[in-house]
């Protein structure tokens, strides 16, 4: 009995150590005064995560008004590889990671949820800013066989996109093993920018590369300007809804390729940037198939020019252009595709 007391105590004394989060699960609500929310409230972002204490599971359902978006930053990291912090976007898609290091999220209304489940002792704190949507659309375009090219997050934006047969969204990231810059552009499949989010920039890349809005018109908000030079494709549905891509990662003042791989389903290597790049050689691995070499989005009016291995040895090495779009369609097999740049 006195071991077990003795035991006990001594277990008291090691869980002081951190936070518990079971007791403040629930909602949370924009406060009146516009100022920050702090969990735990003793923590800012000037000071390292504080210990949380092992066998916690927690959700906080985050209220963002209409008319506002809500920037999370998270410090934190799991004790074990089984725990996990997890951040839903009111579309229902779910992030979940073990380390959080203040990059931020953004969630536009009306709601996102952030929940962890940890088993061994971590470290956790967010801070939640509530700030306005804009209100005043930047540009409005109209996309239909010619693809657009823009800065996807280096400036903040409210762009509203109409094509017949839905718009077709892919990122290319500045930096494509770091791309949390992608998390600031938010995706609405719809007029409204309370009801109808989609998704950040940031899902797509991470999850499906290429999205086709349901509807005709959607808006695309930037609300945060950041350093990166990301870009975003925009093209029109329709032509590119059967195109499986990969996307070419241009990496300056190098050399670097791209493996394609048509054996399951034809694939297309897309190349959308703002660097200058020169495409130097292309291995065709079965000599039955061929490269169809097209600029911009792929049209029954705009097929490009089929080439064997043979035709392309005559006019490597090509020069691409900045912001010029290339669609490279490998009709069978695998290839080897090599830039400098
Ligand atoms: C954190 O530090 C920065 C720079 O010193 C300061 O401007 C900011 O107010 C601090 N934030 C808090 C919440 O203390
Ligand atoms: C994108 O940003 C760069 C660098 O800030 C700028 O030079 C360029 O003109 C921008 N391009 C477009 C299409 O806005």
């Amino acid at each position: 009995m006195y071991k077990f007391l003795v035991y006990a105590s001594l277990i008291l004394l090691v869980e002081s150590a951190g936070n518990v989060c079971t007791i403040s699960t629930g909602e949370i609500n924009k406060p009146a005064n516009s100022q920050p929310y702090y969990w735990p409230s003793s923590w800012n972002e000037n000071k390292t995560a504080p210990a949380l204490q092992g066998s916690q599971k927690c959700t906080w359902n985050v209220n963002v008004p209409d008319g506002y978006y809500a920037k999370l930053i998270v410090s934190g990291k799991t004790g074990d590889a089984d725990s996990e912090f997890q951040f839903a976007d009111s579309a229902g898609r779910v992030l979940i990671t073990t380390t959080e290091g203040l990059q931020p999220y953004y969630f536009p209304p009306r709601m996102f949820i952030v929940y962890l489940n940890v088993i061994n002792p971590a470290t956790f704190a967010f801070k939640i800013t509530w700030m306005k949507l804009p209100t005043k659309v930047t540009k409005a375009s109209a996309i239909s066989s010619t693809p657009q090219l823009i800065n996807a997050t280096n400036n903040a934006y409210y762009i509203g996109y109409s094509a017949v047969t839905g718009v077709s969204l892919v990122s290319f990231p500045q930096t494509t093993k770091d791309f949390y810059s992608l998390r600031s552009s938010l995706v609405f499949d719809g007029e409204n920018l309370n009801t109808n989010y989609a998704a950040s920039l940031f899902m797509i890349y991470q999850n499906e590369l290429q999205w086709i809005s349901n509807s005709q018109h959607i808006y695309v908000v930037n609300v945060e300007a950041s350093t990166h030079r990301d870009m975003l494709l925009v093209q029109e549905g329709g032509y590119t809804r059967d195109l499986h891509y990969v996307e070419l990662n241009p990496v300056l003042n190098s050399k670097y390729t791209a493996n394609v791989d048509s054996t399951e389903k034809q694939t297309t290597l897309l190349s959308a940037t703002y660097i200058p790049q020169t495409l130097t050689d292309v291995q065709i691995l079965d000599s039955t198939a061929v490269v169809a070499i097209i600029k911009g989005t792929p049209t029954p009016n705009n097929r490009g020019t089929e080439y064997t291995q043979a035709q392309l040895k005559k006019i490597l090495p090509m020069s691409m252009s900045a912001g010029v779009v290339y669609q490279f369609i490998l009709s069978n097999g695998k290839a080897v595709f090599s830039f400098k740049a």
